[in-house]
């Protein structure tokens, strides 16, 4: 697939933030702009989507009753969807670049009773269908003891006229928007191995609809190559002291443990001290969007 011109401003909004907490909640109030985002890549995005659909099942899924959550869905999305159930869900899903997953509480706990995610993160929604979001979040090293009560509680105290939005962010190998399973990390040996990676970050919303009481959770995926950080010095910057300062753990959430960091610092610091060894400097390479 072709790629079209991409910018980056996204990255200022990464939340670099060191100390021992390496999980934190993040979510901030909307306060302007849209709640789904369209930007220069939406076109290709819908494209890639559109073809992944074709390619693979269950990227689409609702369980038993939601019907009328997802009219509620999108109403509140103002887009045009044909049918009902999972067939208007699976039309609303072609409107937006956005993955939108559909939370439900069952009077304990809320849990994950329907949505769309075509552009997974390494999990996928069939093996977390159904599951409560303590459940969801398992594999997350340190959920539990930083996060769990407190994420229930935004949960059950969100109300319907705010919008909410958090952000994350992983070092990544690969590029592609469609991961659907667990990858390994290469190895990194120096800053030309780290000058291949790319930045993924997922925008993520949150709202409650009013009918229903759905919580419905937005995720826009965004990928960058590591260049852009690097031409942003300050930005480069702050991500070299939270890696120098970094816990194994809060290494490990952003995929740059097993001492990929020290590839990463290496690349991310200034030039003179960057190839004081005669390096090269790495071709710079922009991925276009790709599964
Ligand atoms: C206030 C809401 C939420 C918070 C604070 C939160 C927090 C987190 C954190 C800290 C992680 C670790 C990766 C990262 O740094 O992002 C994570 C991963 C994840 N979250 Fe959430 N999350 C929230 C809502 C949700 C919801 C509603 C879902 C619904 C499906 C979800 C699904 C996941 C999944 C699937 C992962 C990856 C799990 C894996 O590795 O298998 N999260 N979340």
């Amino acid at each position: 697939m072709s790629s079209a011109t991409a910018t980056f401003d996204w990255l200022d909004e990464l939340p670099i933030t060191p100390g021992p907490r390496h999980l934190r909640m993040g979510v901030r109030g909307l306060r302007e702009g849209p709640w789904l985002i369209r930007d220069s890549l939406t076109d290709q995005e819908l494209d890639l989507k559109t073809q992944l659909l074709a390619e693979h099942d269950s990227l689409i899924l609702l369980a038993d009753g939601w019907d009328h959550a997802v009219s509620e869905l999108v109403d509140a999305m103002g887009v045009e969807a044909e049918g009902s159930g999972l067939e208007m869900l699976d039309s609303a899903c072609r409107t937006v670049a956005e993955d939108v997953l559909l939370m439900a509480n069952d009077g304990s706990k809320w849990s994950l009773v329907g949505g769309w995610l075509v552009f997974p993160n390494q999990w996928s929604i069939e093996d977390k269908l159904g599951k409560s979001l303590a459940l969801i979040h398992d594999p997350i090293d340190g959920y539990g003891e930083m996060l769990q009560e407190k994420a229930d509680t935004f949960f059950d105290r969100l109300g319907t006229t705010r919008i909410f939005w958090r952000r994350n962010w992983f070092f990544h190998d690969d590029g592609g928007y469609f991961q659907p399973e667990k990858m390994k990390n290469r190895p990194l040996h120096d800053a030309v191995d780290a000058s291949q990676l790319v930045i993924r970050s997922e925008y993520q919303t949150l709202r409650r609809l009013p009918e229903t009481d759905v919580i419905v959770f937005t995720v826009k995926t965004q990928v960058a190559p590591i260049v852009e950080m690097r031409e942003r010095p300050d930005l480069a910057a702050s991500m070299v002291s939270f890696l120098r300062s970094a816990t194994e753990r809060a290494l490990a959430n952003k995929d740059a443990d097993d001492g990929r960091h020290e590839a990463i610092i290496d690349y991310l610091s200034p030039l003179d001290l960057r190839f004081e060894h005669g390096r090269t400097e790495p071709a710079r390479e922009v991925p276009s969007i790709g599964r």
